[in-house]
């Protein structure tokens, strides 16, 4: 069985894709064996507990400091010894020790197509808002590696969406959910899963066939 953990902070749709894409076996021989959220409300914690999978919140006010907040996390999927962490909408900067920890071994959701809309600043609603002050045509979800630098780690998966002359923010970030993230999000893993893509020296993703 492949062992994955997710931290999340909100809503959770990608969390739910993964859990209905194991239970309808899209997402063969995995689990999902922890949920962190750093969030006491996030809808995501009901989630998990709704499919009986054992989850936590974490809030970084209850820690000496964002090290020792970490290390709970990382400690917490230490002994569920995870294959595979997604950050599903953690609102939550990270650490380079942290992310040295779990090298290639952490994937990110961003709704937008990387290197657009990315980075800095550009995180819920603001991509959105971001690609139709822009004008863009078509924006996207990219599923990546987490590097050291935001949204900057090699590219897994990419989905481009179509942008309607009427959209809002909120009606492009439903239909990048529903048209784009869920998916590739389950693709990415299974991906990662199966052994089929490596990581080249110039940090690019190649797939094996
Ligand atoms: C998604 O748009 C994801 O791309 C971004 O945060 C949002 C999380 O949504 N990183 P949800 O909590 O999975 O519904």
């Amino acid at each position: 069985m492949f062992r994955i953990g997710v931290l999340v902070s909100g809503g959770g749709t990608n969390l739910q894709a993964i859990i209905d894409n194991i239970n309808n076996n899209t997402i063969k021989d995995a689990e999902i064996v922890g949920v962190v959220s750093n969030k006491e409300d996030a809808y995501a914690l009901k989630r998990a507990e709704d499919n009986n999978i054992d989850n936590i919140c974490f809030k970084i006010k209850d820690f000496e400091n964002k090290k020792a907040f970490e290390q709970a996390i990382i400690n917490y999927f230490e002994e569920k010894q995870v294959d595979l962490i997604v950050l599903a909408g953690f609102m939550v900067i990270i650490s380079n020790d942290f992310i040295k920890h779990y090298e290639n071994k952490m994937i990110n959701i961003h709704p937008s197509l990387i290197p657009a809309f990315s980075g800095e600043g550009y995180y819920g609603l603001k991509v959105h808002e971001g690609a139709l002050k822009r004008g863009v045509k078509f924006t996207g979800a990219t599923v990546h590696f987490v590097t050291e630098e935001a949204d900057a780690g090699p590219i897994i998966i990419q989905k481009a969406v179509q942008v309607l002359d009427d959209d809002t923010p909120e009606s492009l970030q439903k239909r990048v959910m529903e048209e784009a993230e869920w998916e590739i999000l389950t693709e990415a893993i299974n991906l990662i899963k199966d052994s089929k893509i490596r990581i080249t020296k110039n940090n690019y993703v190649k797939f094996i066939n």
